[in-house]
């Protein structure tokens, strides 16, 4: 039995090494181990063998397999590779040109396309103008009061630390902001709740608003975690609002988006400005709430901070809380399309790689 193999072993490997193409190599492995390969039916034998003779044979047969394995890999990797060098070291111009063939050749065209992030942004757009919102504009770069005092965030209050805010400043000094903006320190917004004050102040209610754009934080950039990200921000006053309307409205959302009936939950989560605060969560759309890696073992995600807008705020903002209540959320954007689409990285986002935008 051990002749057998050795000479299986040196007849093959002869023809290995002399085989010209990628084809007649495929053949060789499926003689040797396709599902009626020697290599594959060899072991059969094994039952017929005394105890000692299999301790030698064992040994024998494993160390064939690998190596007729490896010659086979060896030799691929040879052939192609001269293929690659055959196409490299050809001149240019040598190949003559059929140009009557070469009209036939048909190209992709390659258009150009929004980025998915402005596509997605539409999407919500034309769901929530259809429930009566509209879009309201804050600006990016905003100053401390609207960004924070306003929305019941004073300075030196601890709850400034949910914000890794990046200030503005310029040559070590910070920058005052211009009349146009409002006193106070200057600063990239840190989110799109920079617009709630600047809605309350300019519209009486009843209204919808909703504010689409980017946000700024000092964050740790990792796979998860970006310095600049996208938030979609609703702010709903109203006579006799209550966090059923929330409820009703992120389920909403979510089935404007995921396309299915997708479940919502809020769960209690503090916001200086609102109360009650919450989280919204929505049932994994992964595992259906059955717990799985992309939800952690959850089986809801979270999605976005919302809740009643604060009788502070509607008060700074010139409303009355007695007669009046409100709706605030603001959603992250990439976290969602992350989910949606099955990016793996935040990051690809920002990137202007064009192998990841191609794909969509
Ligand atoms: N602005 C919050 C953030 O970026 C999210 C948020 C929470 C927005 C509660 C809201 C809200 O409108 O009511 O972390």
């Amino acid at each position: 039995m051990d002749d057998h193999l050795d000479n299986l072993k040196k007849s093959y490997q002869l023809d290995i090494e002399s085989a010209k193409t990628l084809g007649e190599l495929d053949k060789l492995f499926l003689e040797l181990f396709g599902k009626n390969g020697k290599i594959t039916l060899f072991p059969k034998n094994f039952s017929k063998l005394e105890k000692s003779e299999l301790k030698v044979v064992g040994p024998l047969f494993n160390q064939t397999k690998k190596s007729l394995e490896s010659a086979i890999e060896e030799r691929r990797e040879e052939i192609k590779l001269s293929g690659f060098k055959k196409i490299l070291e050809e001149p240019l111009g040598l190949r003559t040109v059929n140009s009557a063939a070469l009209k036939k050749i048909k190209t992709k065209k390659r258009q150009g396309h929004m980025h998915l992030v402005t596509q997605f942004e539409e999407e919500i757009i034309r769901a929530f103008a259809k429930l009566g919102f509209s879009q309201f504009e804050s600006p990016q770069i905003d100053s401390d009061d609207y960004n924070f005092e306003k929305l019941n965030i004073p300075e030196n209050h601890p709850a400034r630390d949910l914000w890794d805010t990046l200030y503005i400043e310029s040559g070590g000094k910070s920058l005052e902001s211009s009349e146009k903006i409002t006193p106070g320190k200057l600063l990239l917004r840190t989110h799109t709740s920079n617009s709630q004050m600047r809605i309350m102040e300019k519209m009486k209610p009843p209204f919808r608003q909703m504010i689409l754009g980017r946000c700024y934080r000092y964050e740790n950039v990792d796979a998860r975690h970006e310095h600049t990200f996208e938030q979609f921000e609703i702010v709903y006053v109203d006579k006799g609002l209550s966090m059923a309307n929330l409820l009703y409205l992120s389920e909403y959302f979510f089935q404007a988006i995921f396309g299915y009936d997708v479940k919502a939950r809020l769960k209690p989560k503090y916001y200086p400005f609102v109360e009650p605060g919450a989280g919204v969560d929505g049932l994994c759309i992964f595992c259906k709430g059955k717990g799985c890696k992309v939800c952690g073992g959850v089986g809801w995600l979270e999605l976005a901070g919302a809740g009643m807008i604060h009788p502070t705020v509607l008060r700074n903002g010139g409303i009355d809380p007695d007669v009046y209540s409100g709706i605030a959320w603001g959603f992250g954007l990439g976290r969602m399309l992350m989910v949606r689409e099955g990016i793996e990285d935040v990051r690809l986002f920002n990137s202007g790689d064009l192998k990841f935008l191609n794909k969509y």
